[in-house]
């Protein structure tokens, strides 16, 4: 059903360019290795969409990261490992929380500028955080601020960059990775990059469903080419609802920060019921996952298609100087937070899966690495805690670009022998990308979303396997590509969801509602097999605390 290459392509006739270092994605995770590689060798940077464009530049609440003497690496280990329902890798969480802080500082010094008072920076507090320490820039522009440090940072470097390059296929040759199939969008032809090393940083796939906080770039491109070209993905079925998106029409939903909570914002049914204590004694600061469940459960309570988050104790003038994005955006909708509440709901918003890595970003294909949303290094387990997202890129990106280097030494170039690849099915036209996209997109957040059940999951997989179809008759160009990826993906994650007869984090089973320790304190790992077939394997390499 899912062919190898989504493409034909000739190398021979085809323009190629040689890299040591090919970083496909320019969020925080893709702009910080490409730094961290530039010293070290030739680099290029490979993005489909404008530099900027990613979810970094969304990021709203910070980075969080031990750097107070009150706080210590132990005590945000034991958070990540609460959030994370029994599923992290504590390995991974240790060196997350212990690197986290000198990256940090080194973040600094490239120029990002985070909110200080007095010389100290300002730590702010998120759900299931039990201190104060995510440091912020401008209130509420977390990710604007590191995205422009970056970029202007990477401008100054010798690193060559491609904007508007899609890339459509990791090139293999049997377990190795030997770079990158990208298609040129304003030229409209096929370039192809060999190279040493491909890091692969293309972020999460929150637009597979209808409701999302994530920009329209983050359709999953690189976990399904890392599929197709035989690496594990892991934890698909995990995927973040955040609980407080702006519950007005818009795609993607406006993000209602989880540090407005932080501040003391309280949650109210449309009845006027502050219902969080029922549901957590951490009440507003439970766990991302907790937080949207009982959400969903006032909603359907109320019939109301929204709660309301109440944030009038707090004078104008303080939100505007907090929350300036928010607060603007809130007033374009005619809302002013300082004295009416704000219709809130969940959004789909970050992929706990992804492609399964080491410690040093290194895949199961040999000079293929990953790292950020785009992996699964285990550091999130079943449910990411606030905020280490973008601390995620930062430390697994420094250690992937530290192993790439020592593969780029050892291995030196590929020795490259492509062969054409040519599709046995004709293209159609007008087969309805557009509409596809959108039924995919409603399926998804209907009968793979918030909440999951044996049937709904069955009848999504169903319609998704009819879509598969359609999709191989696609003409060849990036929307039909994005809507390939798309496709897969979905279909992996309504699989996954269906084989985890548990509730679990972010994986809610309407018909499985307990946690079931002795049958899923384990992950699923998913493997394109010879043929088409999906497969679903425990990890018996990988052991968990
Ligand atoms: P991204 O920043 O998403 O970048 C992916 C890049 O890959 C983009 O440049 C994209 O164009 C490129 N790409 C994708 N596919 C292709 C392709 N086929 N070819 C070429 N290029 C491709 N996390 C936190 O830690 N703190 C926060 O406060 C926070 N707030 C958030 C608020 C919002 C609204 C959102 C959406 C997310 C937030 N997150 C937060 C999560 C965090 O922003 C992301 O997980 C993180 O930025 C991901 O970084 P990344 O570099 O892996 O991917
Ligand atoms: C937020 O500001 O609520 C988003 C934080 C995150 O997703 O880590």
């Amino acid at each position: 059903m899912f062919s190898r290459y989504l493409t034909n392509f000739d190398p021979a006739t085809s323009e190629t360019r040689t890299y040591d270092f090919l970083v496909v994605g320019s969020g925080i995770a893709g702009l910080w290795s490409a730094l961290e590689a530039a010293d070290h060798g030739t680099v290029a940077v490979v993005t489909k969409g404008p530099l900027e464009e990613g979810s970094t530049k969304y990021a709203q609440g910070g980075i969080a990261a031990a750097l107070c003497p009150q706080d210590s690496p132990a005590l945000h280990l034991q958070d990540t490992m609460v959030a994370g329902a029994g599923l992290c890798n504590q390995e991974a969480v240790s060196i997350l929380v212990t690197e986290g802080p000198t990256r940090v500082r080194e973040l600094v010094k490239r120029g990002a500028q985070f909110d200080e008072e007095n010389g100290q920076l300002i730590l702010a507090r998120e759900g299931a955080h039990g201190i104060r320490r995510i440091v912020r820039a401008k209130g509420d522009q977390t990710g604007k601020e590191v995205e422009r440090a970056l970029v202007e940072d990477i401008r100054h470097n010798p690193v060559d960059l491609y904007e508007g390059y899609f890339a459509v296929d990791l090139l293999t040759q049997g377990e190795e990775c030997v770079g990158m199939l990208t298609w040129s969008i304003a030229e409209q032809r096929f370039v192809l990059f060999i190279a040493s090393t491909t890091l692969l940083a293309t972020g999460g796939a929150g637009q597979l469903f209808k409701v999302t906080t994530n920009p329209a770039v983050v359709t999953g491109d690189g976990m399904a080419m890392a599929y197709r070209a035989g690496a594990w993905l892991q934890d698909m079925e995990f995927m973040q609802f955040h609980p407080t998106a702006l519950a007005k029409d818009a795609s993607p939903k406006f993000l209602i920060s989880e540090a407005v909570r932080g501040e003391g914002a309280r949650l109210v049914n449309t009845i006027g019921h502050r219902f969080m204590p029922d549901y957590h004694p951490d009440a507003e600061l439970a766990p991302r996952d907790v937080v949207s469940r009982s959400i969903v459960a006032e909603m359907q309570k109320t019939g109301s298609p929204h709660v309301l988050l109440d944030l009038t104790s707090h004078s104008r003038e303080s939100i505007q100087g907090r929350f300036p994005t928010i607060f603007q955006t809130c007033c374009d909708y005619g809302i002013d937070p300082s004295d009416e509440l704000i219709p809130v709901s969940p959004a789909a918003h970050y992929t706990m899966g992804g492609v399964r890595t080491g410690l040093n970003g290194e895949t199961n294909l040999k000079r293929l690495y990953a790292c950020g949303e785009v992996a699964c290094t285990g550091v999130h387990g079943a449910n990411r805690l606030a905020s280490n997202s973008l601390l995620e890129g930062l430390v697994f990106g420094s250690r992937s670009v530290k192993a790439a280097r020592r593969a780029v030494k050892h291995l030196g170039a590929p020795q490259v022998a492509l062969s054409p690849v040519r599709r046995l099915r004709p293209y159609q036209e007008d087969v309805g990308c557009v509409e596809t996209r959108r039924t995919l997109r409603n399926l998804m957040w209907s009968q793979v979303g918030l909440l999951r059940s044996e049937e709904a999951l069955v009848g999504a997989l169903d319609q998704i396997d009819r879509m598969a179809e359609v999709v191989h008759q696609l003409p060849a160009r990036p929307e039909t590509w994005e809507l390939a990826n798309m496709v897969l993906l979905s279909r992996l994650i309504a699989f996954a969801a269906l084989v985890r007869t548990e509730s679990r984090g972010a994986h809610q089973r309407e018909d499985f509602p307990k946690v079931d320790d002795v049958h899923w304190k384990k992950h699923a790992a998913l493997h394109r097999r010879t043929g088409d077939g999906v497969t679903i394997e425990d990890d018996p390499e990988i052991s968990f605390a």
